[in-house]
């Protein structure tokens, strides 16, 4: 496995790349989630390239940027063992160099001023333009996503179709721990009596999905509302400590909303545990 740190070593990457070039972007701090995304695209793609970049523009303000974990070293030694060909770790200059840039990406509001975009209004500005730099750089064949962000896995599917990117994007399932919890970087801020309760939200997250279902299966109709204040009084009950920022149903399509339950629903959530904000999300399916 190969160590580029320059655009130029990722652009002859590409050039020598004699079969299909997969992509995996990510800021690191590399967990089960992760590797997953790079194995399915060892398992795709004739070559691998992971990026390692915690990219600044996507955090607002008061966010973690600074305090994002950084585990470089051990993060090399997983994406070689997962099989990745090439590790790109570009630094802030490399990237976006030493001039404010002219040209940036606009998200629009109907995608993302909903669920994460209400609390993080720059977010999705921000890693539109990194992945799309990204992609520039790499010109991978595949790239690949994890459903776990499904937020921005949406807005991405979108933006390689407006802007006719010649790749293709590969969402991947989450990945969780034995307790549900789906795994995240974020995870490590977790106290021992956090990670006791954290677990909570997807159970509660399951409870709606088999109501919903079973809802649907008696051919009754209910509001969405209604399950979205159950499942908000359940979390709050058996997650001690938490603060919800938003628990909603939505289309899985295109995030849109509906009253009662479409076909394809899908449960978002974001919930502060202490002062660590955790989302998730789960199809309700058919
Ligand atoms: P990061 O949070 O490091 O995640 C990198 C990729 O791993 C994303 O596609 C994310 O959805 C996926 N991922 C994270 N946890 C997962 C889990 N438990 N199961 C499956 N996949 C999981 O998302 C970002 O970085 C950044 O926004 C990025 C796209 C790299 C742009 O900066």
């Amino acid at each position: 496995m190969k160590v580029l740190r320059e655009i130029s070593e990722v652009r002859e990457a590409r050039k020598q790349c004699r079969s299909t070039l997969g992509l995996v972007p990510t800021m690191g701090a590399l967990h089960e989630g992760h590797l997953s995304l790079i194995r399915n695209s060892v398992a795709k793609c004739g070559e691998t390239i992971v990026s390692i970049f915690v990219n600044p523009t996507q955090f607002g303000p008061n966010e973690d940027y600074e305090k994002y974990p950084r585990t470089v070293e051990e993060d090399l030694k997983k994406c070689e063992a997962a099989g990745a060909d090439y590790v790109f770790l570009p630094t802030n200059e490399v990237i976006y160099g030493t001039e404010k840039p002219l040209v940036t990406l606009n998200v629009d509001k109907e995608l993302t001023s909903v669920l994460c975009g209400k609390s993080r209004p720059i977010h999705f500005n921000g890693v539109a333009q990194i992945v799309s730099i990204l992609f520039n750089i790499a010109q991978p064949d595949i790239a690949f996503f994890g459903e776990k962000d499904y937020q921005q896995l949406t807005v991405i599917r979108k933006m390689v179709s407006d802007l006719h990117f010649p790749l293709e994007i590969v969402g991947v399932p989450t990945v969780r721990e034995a307790s549900g919890l789906a795994k995240s970087s974020r995870n490590r801020y977790l106290s021992e009596s956090e990670l006791a309760v954290a677990p909570n939200i997807y159970k509660v997250m399951n409870i709606i999905k088999e109501k919903a279902e079973a809802y649907r299966k008696e051919n009754k109709t209910v509001s969405v509302e209604s399950l979205e204040n159950e499942a908000k009084k359940m979390i709050s009950e058996l997650v001690p400590g938490s603060k919800i920022d938003y628990f909603e149903i939505r289309s899985t399509k295109d995030l849109g909303r509906n009253e009662d339950l479409s076909d394809d629903s899908r449960i978002f959530t974001a919930v502060y545990v202490g002062t660590t904000r955790l989302i998730d999300n789960l199809y309700i399916g058919k």
